[in-house]
């Protein structure tokens, strides 16, 4: 462990991206970082968080930067959070152990997904920080009702469905499918039932279906296109974000992923109103360049990006950041 974090300890998130690349074979690298068909929604992630701009702010400024607040009930010490992904043995012997330490170095929440190498107990008995169980829409509903009160009763602290998967994960061309269907609001109000834990959706991409979360029960959701990995010619995650924070009206606390590579990102969404931000892909990166230590490194970097940027903007605390933090290319957005 020691020469593991020599080796990255002032590495970049390129260098560790390249790092990870040289560590994982081909085929692994390449469904870490494909989006689907074309990956128009994987680039559009990208584009639209570029047009959004910081306002710097300097003249009786600030030179400290407080990250830490409270998402889905817990204090945390950033609004970064570990992704919820399937596989991680792939990219990593140590898998969902070593993204719940790094996680937990870096005082983040970690979002577990449903298809993990490790068990939702040993993830959450080593983790040192609170972790959310994310299910798929499994056709089986019986197994998914099982499955969240198993995440209750094993120490998670909030269950949520990634809705947007029952069609399968395709990866340029290639088509896996998995053993889900469609979300329904029926489901979404039984869960409600069983559990009382606070519930999240992710993959809500619009105003249509954040209202009917709402409506259903739900106590956050996650604007996500699952990183441009399911429908392709989709807008921007951060593109529909406002319009969704403006008609969930504060009822729900609103996170969201998809492109975020850098803090000043991150505190572009949450002057848009997010409470905090997933990252996907670049903690895959740091697992795969350095396991626990890697992901904690690439949180840490974000982090530290996200807290300087807020001392340029002026922007002390992450309490109701202020929408005129940012601009809009008018060229484009
Ligand atoms: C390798 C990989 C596996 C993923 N597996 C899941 C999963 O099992 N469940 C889920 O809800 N999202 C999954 N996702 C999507 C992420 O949770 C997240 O929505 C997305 O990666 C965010 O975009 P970003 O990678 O651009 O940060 C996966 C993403 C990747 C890259």
């Amino acid at each position: 462990m020691a020469s593991k974090k020599t080796e990255i300890e002032n590495m970049t998130l390129e260098e560790i991206k390249a790092l990870a690349e040289q560590k994982v074979k081909k085929e692994i690298w390449e469904w870490i970082n494909g989006g689907t068909e074309t990956e128009f929604t994987l680039q559009r992630n990208r584009l639209a968080l570029e047009k959004i701009m910081l306002r710097l702010r300097v003249i009786n400024g600030i030179n400290t930067a407080d990250t830490s607040l409270t998402i889905l009930g817990q204090t945390v010490k950033t609004p970064l959070i570990v992704a919820p992904f399937a596989f991680m043995g792939r990219v990593h012997p140590e898998a969902e152990i070593a993204l719940s330490k790094g996680a937990e170095k870096a005082g983040a929440m970690m979002f577990l997904g449903s298809s993990s190498t490790a068990s939702i107990k040993q993830v959450v008995g080593v983790a040192g920080t609170p972790v959310a169980w994310t299910s798929e829409p499994l056709k089986d509903r019986e197994k998914l009702f099982a499955q969240i009160q198993q995440a209750e009763t094993d120490g998670c602290c909030a269950v949520g469905l990634c809705a947007d998967d029952f069609m399968g994960i395709k990866i340029k061309d290639r088509l896996k499918p998995l053993p889900n269907m469609p979300l329904t609001t029926e489901v979404i109000r039984a869960i409600r039932q069983v559990t009382t834990l606070p519930l999240f959706i992710k993959g809500i991409m619009t105003v249509e279906d954040a209202l009917m979360a709402v409506d259903a029960g739900a106590d956050a959701i996650v604007v996500s296109n699952h990183g441009g990995r399911v429908l392709d010619c989709c807008q921007a995650s951060v593109e529909v974000l406002p319009e969704i924070v403006e008609a969930v009206d504060s009822r729900i606390e609103v996170l969201i992923d998809g492109g975020f590579r850098r803090g000043t990102d991150v505190l572009k969404a949450l002057a848009l109103g997010a409470r905090g931000v997933l990252i996907g892909r670049p903690i895959c990166w740091g697992l795969a360049a350095a396991g626990a230590e890697g992901v904690a490194k690439v949180l840490g970097i974000m982090t530290g990006e996200l807290s300087r940027s807020m001392m340029l903007t002026n922007v002390p605390h992450l309490k109701n950041v202020s929408r005129d933090t940012i601009v809009f290319d008018p060229a484009v957005l």
